[in-house]
């Protein structure tokens, strides 16, 4: 099928090189130049497992091509996905400027040649298919002479869909070739149909693995769901918000473990075998961040806030990871007594490990708390050094290269980001670098014997 996705960020990416894998004709369109400049040649300007290695193999089989021409790549498609990002303003509500932009263009470029899907893969408020089905016309009519209004109603050139993304960060690829399920929003039969064919290999597992991204064991047939474009749209947002939700409640109950003097770990594993409620999401912490927990969660709060409804679970769960942050802070100074003066070192910065995106990193929020608190702060993240350092030109910290050099000098280390690379360490080394052996465990990764061992203080969080 000949396919155009328009913006070539982390969803738009990961899904060209994915179609482009399964026999696509994909152009990826991207309107930034140094980004495109660099796909162009097979460089992926962001960090993802294996994600440069797949775009090359696509690039190389030809199924896979760059462009910066929307109307050119829109004439050619006749699936094209809208993939442009929808950050956060600061009242809450997402960002729809490139949305806007890009769906007025697609509609400017549709000639009548055949019939397109316009896909949104970009997680958009409830209602926004109609409202991208609104822009599309617009761009539509203002390109061409109006039909009459009667031919118009018989043959629509396109159909809007709903198609929303799950992929995880880190392992995006493997999440696109084995999804839990795949959603698809529209109540026209014909466009349901086609995109089922698009992803028949992947409902059926019936292409052959990448080496990167092999086919998991057991992994079987996978649900392809139908429903009307609102519910699709609103999937996206309750799934991203039932996982936070998940997580806020092993926190809170975090909290609890260490008044009572219990095991949040051994808490949530008890809990997590039933498989009502399952064993993911329940890690206790520092709490989640990234570009889509917290958009997404105020994105619904907004979306209720229209009408009027209220949503005290959703508050709850911004509410507890909000205080889940600073967490750590209260530990140091449990232990440190006065934050003034002295250095702590971070263990990580991206939001989670596998990654070099710091959207909403709980590490920048500690470091500025620490900061305002009159503290030193230095930092190790094995991949986001660079990338923190030219985002946040104000953050006054101190980038170290490798563990020693991080902990010389540290009155407390805290583990952010459960980075494989920190979980068995020189403890014995690191304590000797340190001004005071103090271990605070952000995400209960690191085994408590081997760092108590090495004559070190290790405090959890819930334990
Ligand atoms: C995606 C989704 O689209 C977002 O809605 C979801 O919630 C998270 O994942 P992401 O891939 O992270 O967003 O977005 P981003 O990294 O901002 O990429 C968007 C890309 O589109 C950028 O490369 C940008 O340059 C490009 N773009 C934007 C265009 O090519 N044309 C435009 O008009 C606007
Ligand atoms: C999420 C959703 O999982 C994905 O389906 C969606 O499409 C995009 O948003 P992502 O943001 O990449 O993916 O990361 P995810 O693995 O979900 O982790 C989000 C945050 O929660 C991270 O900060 C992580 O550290 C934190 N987390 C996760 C916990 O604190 N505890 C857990 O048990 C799991």
């Amino acid at each position: 099928m000949d396919i155009c996705v328009i913006g070539a960020g982390y969803v738009g990416l990961v899904t060209s090189a994915c179609l482009a894998y399964l026999g696509n004709q994909v152009i990826a369109v991207e309107s930034n130049p140094e980004r495109l400049n660099s796909l162009s040649q097979g460089i992926v300007p962001f960090f993802e497992p294996g994600l440069q290695e797949f775009v090359k193999v696509g690039i190389d089989s030809g199924f896979l091509t760059f462009s910066d021409k929307l109307e050119e790549s829109v004439k050619k498609a006749q699936i094209i996905f809208i993939a442009v990002g929808t950050p956060s303003l600061p009242n809450g509500e997402p960002d729809l400027s490139q949305v806007m932009v890009v769906a007025r263009a697609i509609g400017s470029a549709m000639d009548g040649t055949k019939r397109r899907i316009v896909v949104n893969k970009s997680t958009v408020p409830v209602g926004s298919g109609n409202w991208v089905e609104m822009l599309v016309s617009q761009g539509v009519a203002n390109s061409q002479p109006v039909p009459a209004r009667s031919t118009r109603m018989e043959s629509p050139s396109f159909v809007v869909v709903s198609n929303p993304e799950f992929l995880r960060e880190g392992s995006a690829i493997t999440d696109s070739f084995y999804p839990d399920r795949i959603v698809v929003g529209s109540t026209d039969e014909n466009a349901v149909a086609v995109m089922k064919n698009l992803y028949k290999p992947i409902i059926d597992q019936t292409f052959d693995p990448p080496s990167f991204a092999p086919r998991p064991k057991g992994f079987q047939e996978v649900p392809f769901v139908i429903t009307d474009l609102a519910s699709a749209e609103l999937i996206k947002y309750s799934a991203n918000a039932f996982l936070a939700m998940k997580i806020s409640f092993s926190n809170e109950i975090a909290g609890l473990c260490e008044k009572v003097g219990a095991d949040v770990k051994q808490v949530a594993q008890g809990i997590g075998l039933d498989y009502r409620i399952g064993k993911a999401f329940l890690n206790a912490g520092v709490g989640w961040g990234g570009s889509c927990f917290g958009k997404d969660v105020s994105a619904l709060m907004q979306v209720a806030k229209e009408y009027s409804y209220p949503t005290p679970l959703l508050e709850a769960t911004v509410a507890v990871n909000e205080r889940q942050r600073l967490t750590v802070i209260k530990k140091l100074q449990e232990e440190l007594k006065i934050l003034k003066g002295r250095t702590v070192g971070l263990m990580g910065l991206s939001f989670k490990p596998n990654t070099d995106d710091l959207r909403d990193a709980p590490a920048l929020t500690i470091a500025y708390q620490l900061l305002k608190m009159g503290a030193s702060v230095k930092a190790m993240d094995p991949v986001s050094n660079e990338r923190c350092q030219a985002l946040n030109p104000n953050l006054d910290i101190v980038y170290c290269q490798d563990i020693n050099e991080l902990a010389t000098d540290c009155d407390a280390l805290v583990l952010v980001t459960e980075w494989d690379d920190f979980k068995h360490l020189h403890w014995k080394e690191v304590a000797k670098c340190m001004r005071w052996p103090l271990l605070i465990d952000g995400r209960n990764a690191l085994s408590e014997e081997e760092v108590t061992q090495a004559g070190m203080t290790y405090r959890g969080v819930g334990r």
